[in-house]
C-alpha cells in the first residue's frame, strides 16, 4: 500500500550542502517528497522527538547535534514508505550499512549519521504531527 514516513535530514548532512543529494537518493527509492520545511530545531523540541531515548547514554550529545545547524523535515509517500525509506538510509551505524544506501555513503559516524527514518507506520504517524499540521504536507 502506498503509505507515508517521516524523513529528517540532519546538521551534518545539511552543513556539507547534502540536501539535494540526500532528497535525490530518496526519490531515486520510489519516495516522494509531500512535504519539506528546514528549520532549527529548538532543545525542547529535539528533547520531545527523542524523548523514548532520554535515558540512553548518548541523550545529551544527541539532543546538542540534532540543534548544531539547520535540519530538513520531510514527509515522504510511497508503496511501503517506512521500510522503502529504512532500506535506502542502511543501518544506524555507517559502518554497519550496506553499499549504495544513504548513510555507508554520507554518514560522519553513528551519532551523525545524516538522516532519521520512522520505525513503524505508528511512529511515522506521530512524527509527522509533531512536525507538520495536515495542511502543510501536498500529496
Ligand atoms: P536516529 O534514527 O535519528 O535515532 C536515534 C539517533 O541517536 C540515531 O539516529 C543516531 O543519530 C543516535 N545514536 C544512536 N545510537 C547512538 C550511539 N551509540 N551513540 C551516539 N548516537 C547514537
Amino acid at each position: 500500500a502506498v503509505t507515508r514516513t517521516f524523513s529528517i535530514i540532519k546538521p551534518d548532512a545539511t552543513r556539507r550542502n547534502l540536501t539535494g543529494a540526500v532528497t535525490k537518493m530518496l526519490e531515486d527509492a520510489g519516495l516522494r517528497v509531500v512535504a519539506s520545511k528546514r528549520i532549527m530545531m529548538s532543545r525542547d523540541q529535539a528533547e520531545g522527538f527523542y524523548a523514548v531515548h532520554k535515558e540512553r547514554p548518548f541523550f545529551g550529545e544527541l539532543v546538542d547535534f540534532m540543534t548544531s545547524g539547520p535540519v530538513v523535515v520531510q514527509v515522504l509517500e510511497g508503496e511501503d514508505a517506512v521500510k522503502r525509506n529504512r532500506a535506502v538510509m542502511g543501518a544506524t551505524n555507517p559502518a554497519d550499512a550496506e553499499e549504495g544506501t544513504i548513510r555507508k555513503t554520507y554518514a560522519e559516524s553513528i551519532e551523525a549519521n545524516s538522516v532519521h527514518g520512522s520505525d513503524s507506520d505508528e511512529n511515522a504517524a506521530t512524527e509527522i504531527a509533531y512536525f507538520f499540521d495536515k495542511d502543510e504536507i501536498v500529496g
